[in-house]
């Protein structure tokens, strides 16, 4: 493997989002027998959960689907075929190497406690959004912290990487089989690791991901932002490098 050699940056923030690209470029450089299937449990199994979790069983992934519902997540299981299951959201939790949060802001705090220690050092990709409208005083309390470091302090002990923030749940579905360029996936995280695993989900879902930067940067990946709706991942990085 060729050494990885890295630009010296004066700004620290961005040094470190060079330093992880430059991590995630040697796991992706990982032979193939390397990539084995992984477990991911889906936490709120509506819209875009049921689209991602549809994919990725698709791509060869095992999935377990949870919500409040579990005769519907059985349904929809059932309907995705043998690479799916169903269960409860500590089911799911436990289940998962990787974990896909996306329910209603408003309802992270409550799984926050439901799930309490499972969340300890487990990689969690966010989709949830905060909508004053929707969650109530949450959201606003979220968007003055930045959605990146609010959903860390309602998960704590996860490993948060923000990801399919602004991108509606019907063009995800459908991007796996989508011809032409692929459309870049804004994604912000500490975390190498859980941001490797999240790369390689995005990839199966039929993104580019593109690194955006740190948890900080989460809160530019939400609906109505400069990063939100469909770009190139080289689109992508340009209007990220205007923002902080
Ligand atoms: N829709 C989009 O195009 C889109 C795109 C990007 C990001 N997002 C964001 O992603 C998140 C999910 O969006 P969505 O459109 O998929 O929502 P959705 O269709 O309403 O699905 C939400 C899911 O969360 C489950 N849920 C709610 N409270 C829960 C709890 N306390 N514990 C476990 N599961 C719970 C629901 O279960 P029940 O059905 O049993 O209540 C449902 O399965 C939101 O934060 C949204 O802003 C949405």
């Amino acid at each position: 493997m060729k050494p990885v050699t890295m630009k010296t940056t004066a700004n620290p923030q961005r040094r470190r989002i060079l330093i992880t690209t430059a991590a995630i470029g040697t796991l992706a450089a990982l032979p193939a027998r390397a990539q084995t299937p992984l477990n991911i449990g889906i936490i709120g199994s509506g819209r875009v959960g049921g689209e991602l979790g549809t994919s990725w069983a698709r791509a060869g992934h095992t999935v377990m689907f949870s919500s409040l519902d579990i005769d519907q997540d059985r349904k929809l299981a059932a309907s995705v075929g043998a690479n799916a299951r169903a269960g409860t959201t500590r089911e799911a939790a436990a289940f998962g190497e990787v974990l896909l949060v996306s329910v209603p802001y408003g309802a992270l705090p409550q799984l926050g406690k439901d799930l309490g220690a499972l969340l300890k050092g487990k990689r969690v990709i966010d989709t949830c959004n905060p909508f004053p409208n929707r969650d109530g005083e949450i959201a606003n309390w979220a968007r003055e912290k930045g959605a990146g470091f609010a959903s860390a302090e309602l998960l704590p002990g996860a490993r948060i990487v923000r990801a399919f923030n602004a991108i509606g749940f019907a063009k995800m579905g459908a991007a796996a089989q989508a011809a032409g360029p692929r459309i870049g996936m804004p994604i912000a995280g500490d975390d190498a690791d859980a941001i490797a695993v999240t790369s390689r989900l995005v990839r199966d879902a039929g993104y580019e991901p593109v690194l955006v930067g740190g948890l900080a940067m989460g809160r530019h990946l939400m609906p109505g932002t400069p990063l939100a709706g469909e770009h190139t991942p080289e689109q992508l990085r340009k209007i990220a490098a205007t923002l902080s």
